[in-house]
């Protein structure tokens, strides 16, 4: 079967179209036949080799994707009853693990990763949604504001941001977020209550709209200390790269990382269904063929995209 993948760690040319072997669901295990592979953030890490010490041992190549639509073809021993050959499903793909990433034909998971795709949606967008949705469930669970509270989320029109406004309104609390000028309508859309100025000085812009500082913010944009004055004393912030403090006047800093829920089954159907009652705004920026997987990363490297560019495999 046909793979994306890395001999080598580099720039984005040394993403390569591989011939690899068919792979085969063991116990557990169900394998995809991938339609749409989103591109993230995580993927380009993976091709730099900023996730190799995740992966000691483990010998190239290497295929990204944490994201992956299409129909399951293989169910292995010991998956129970959800799921079926020829169901449209999405996963959420352990790309550091044995059978590596969702940048490939076929994929190998482990069913509890794996759930009915969200109905009405073609496989692209439906690419788009877990790796970042989960992302920002997980960051809202563990800043865990009462509703009614309130939330700051930073990088509001990137994909982990939109998702946190969309969730966080949905959880029932007052939402600020941060968009450039031009993104301020889609940014709104999401639901968020107020929108203010992105980039230096945002903490003081925040502060406009609540004086008292937030109870808590979704740092999207990876401004780390910049947004911390934005927060109550004793709020809470979640981090999306490994940060995690000190931030002083008693907040607790959450680095969060979106493989403590690779398996949570409900959590990723949730969403799923969010997104279908269009809850969950599924975007995407542009579909590639798969071989041009370099082209991608590219121009995710290069910012400003609204939404995610996809790699069809179908
Ligand atoms: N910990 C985990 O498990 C996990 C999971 C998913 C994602 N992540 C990480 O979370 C981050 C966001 O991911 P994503 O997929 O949402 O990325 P994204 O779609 O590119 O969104 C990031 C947003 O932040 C904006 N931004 C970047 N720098 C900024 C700055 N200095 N000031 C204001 N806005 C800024 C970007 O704008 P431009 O496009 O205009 O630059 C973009 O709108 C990435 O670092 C990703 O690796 C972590």
């Amino acid at each position: 079967m046909k793979a994306v993948g890395v001999l080598e760690f580099g720039g984005p040319d040394v993403l390569r179209v591989l011939d690899l072997p068919e792979p085969q669901a063991g116990p557990g295990e169900v394998r995809v036949s991938v339609h749409a592979a989103a591109v993230s953030p995580t993927d380009v890490l993976l091709r730099t080799g900023g996730h190799a010490v995740r992966m000691p041992g483990r010998r190239p190549p290497f295929v990204p994707g944490m994201d992956a639509a299409g129909v399951i073809d293989q169910l292995g021993p010991a998956t129970g009853g959800r799921l079926a050959v020829g169901q449209r499903v999405v996963a959420l793909v352990p790309f550091t693990g044995p059978h590596g990433g969702a940048y490939a034909e076929q994929v190998v998971v482990p069913a509890a990763s794996v759930v009915p795709a969200p109905a009405g949606v073609g496989f692209p967008e439906a690419s788009t949604l877990l790796m970042n949705a989960m992302t920002a469930r997980l960051a809202l669970d563990v800043l865990a504001v009462p509703r009614g509270g309130t939330v700051a989320v930073t990088g509001a029109a990137g994909a982990v941001g939109g998702y946190a406004v969309e969730l966080a309104k949905a959880d029932g609390l007052t939402v600020i977020a941060d968009a450039a000028e031009g993104d301020a309508a889609v940014v709104r859309g999401f639901g968020a209550d107020h929108v203010v100025e992105r980039g230096s000085g945002v903490a003081a812009r925040i502060r406009e709209c609540v004086p008292g500082g937030v109870d808590a913010l979704v740092d999207g944009s990876m401004q780390t200390t910049e947004v911390v004055p934005a927060i109550r004393d004793g709020g809470a912030l979640a981090e999306l790269r490994g940060w995690s403090g000190p931030a002083g006047r008693g907040i607790r800093v959450h680095p969060v990382m979106v493989s403590d829920r690779l398996e949570d089954i409900a959590g990723l159907d949730a969403l799923c269904r969010l997104a279908e009652k269009g809850v969950l705004t599924l975007r995407v920026a542009e579909v590639l063929p798969a071989h041009e997987a370099a082209r991608a990363h590219r121009l995710l490297e290069a910012g400003g995209l609204r939404g995610r560019v996809v790699l069809d495999f179908s």
